[in-house]
């Protein structure tokens, strides 16, 4: 061959124009009830990202059925990857690595991401790594233009999780606290369903507290002062009380006043971090993340305390594979690969 450096252009042709120069890594997400695939550049740009949703499948049981979940996986995983490459414009070839979460999630819905990644890292050979589902909620903040420097304060606030990380690095993840109960998001849920406003509750919430006066009802403040966890199993029941005995206000009320307790709660946690850890930047993230209220109130914090907030584009909130293959790239740059003998696991600290 007369100019043979002109394969690897060729191997390249007709493809993103970032995949020439970039590692280029392809997530995967099946933790709960989204299939998600993305391809990522450089752990940073998104050059796709599709969510297939099974909220119509589960909403009529008022949350998600665990066998439903797995069996749609299966369906979808192969139709979201093969779109997610196409609409990125790169072919598997063209990958450094496919990143895959193992967990902690919904055990048969991760067993469906973990066994196609693996088929089609054995397959093609391209190099495989697993991602912890909630180190991807924090890479989620470095999707976009602007990445937080170390160290910052990570509020993990989603489904399944409410957490605070202090990280210095990737890798260096020191857990500040944790919920004793449920998750933020599992309040909002609960709350949801008492209210008949269905599943998933926060978005539903969010927006009827919109139209609500956030004083008409004094529901409780779980502070526990004495450290950094989290509780709202108390508050859930405190709405619960109040719908029962309490004199009847709006739902509009009973959303604003709600939201204004779960939102004092995550913004004064957050303020007795920064200052126990003397950093100077929040990344939040999960599925609450998207909150109005905790978007507003945390920004008002950071111009307080002179802090910079990192929240993710509202579609990177809640479940996606792009942060997936965010933080997998950083496991690819120090060759931290997994083997074909990985397994997912449903508990799985970070
Ligand atoms: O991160 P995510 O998609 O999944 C988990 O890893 O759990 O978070 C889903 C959670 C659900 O509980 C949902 O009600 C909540 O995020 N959520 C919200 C909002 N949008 C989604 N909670 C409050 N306000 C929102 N706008
Ligand atoms: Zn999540």
């Amino acid at each position: 061959m007369l100019y043979p450096h002109c394969v690897v252009y060729e191997k390249f042709s007709d493809c993103h124009p970032l995949a020439i120069m970039s590692k280029l890594i392809l997530g995967i997400d099946t933790s709960c009830d989204d299939t998600s695939a993305s391809v990522v550049a450089d752990g940073k740009d998104i050059c796709s990202n599709i969510v297939s949703s099974q909220e119509s499948i589960h909403r009529k049981y008022g949350g998600i059925v665990p066998e439903l979940a797995s069996r749609r996986h299966i369906e979808m995983i192969w139709p979201v990857v093969d779109e997610a490459l196409q609409s990125a414009k790169v072919k598997l070839e063209h990958l450094s690595a496919i990143a895959v979460c193992h967990g902690p999630g919904l055990i048969g819905s991760l067993l469906i991401g973990c066994s196609f990644s693996k088929a089609v890292s054995f397959a093609r050979g391209i190099p495989l790594v697993c991602v912890n589902h909630l180190e991807g909620h924090i890479f989620s903040c470095f999707l976009g233009d602007k990445q937080p420097e170390f160290p910052f304060l990570s509020l993990i606030v989603s489904g399944g999780h409410t957490s605070l990380y202090r990280v210095d690095g990737f890798g260096r993840y020191k857990e500040l606290g944790r919920t004793r109960d449920d998750a933020a998001g599992e309040a909002y849920d609960k709350v949801s369903k008492l209210l008949g406003l269905g599943y998933p509750g926060g978005p539903a919430i969010d927006s009827h507290a919109q139209e609500g006066d956030r004083g008409a009802v004094d529901f409780p403040r779980p502070f526990l002062p004495e450290s950094l966890d989290f509780s709202f199993s108390g508050l859930k029941t405190a709405v619960a009380n109040y719908l029962k005995y309490g004199q009847p206000v709006s739902v509009n009320d009973i959303c604003a006043s709600f939201q204004q307790a779960v939102v004092d709660v995550l913004v004064k946690k957050t303020e007795w971090a920064l200052r126990k850890e003397r950093v100077k930047r929040i990344a939040v993230s999960g599925g609450v993340a998207a909150n109005s209220a905790l978007r507003r109130e945390l920004g008002r914090l950071a111009a307080e305390e002179e802090v910079e907030v990192f929240v993710p584009s509202l579609p990177f909130c809640t479940d996606n594979a792009a942060m997936i293959a965010a933080a997998g790239y950083h496991h690819y740059m120090i060759h931290d690969t997994a083997g074909l003998d990985l397994n997912p696991v449903a508990y799985l600290p970070l």
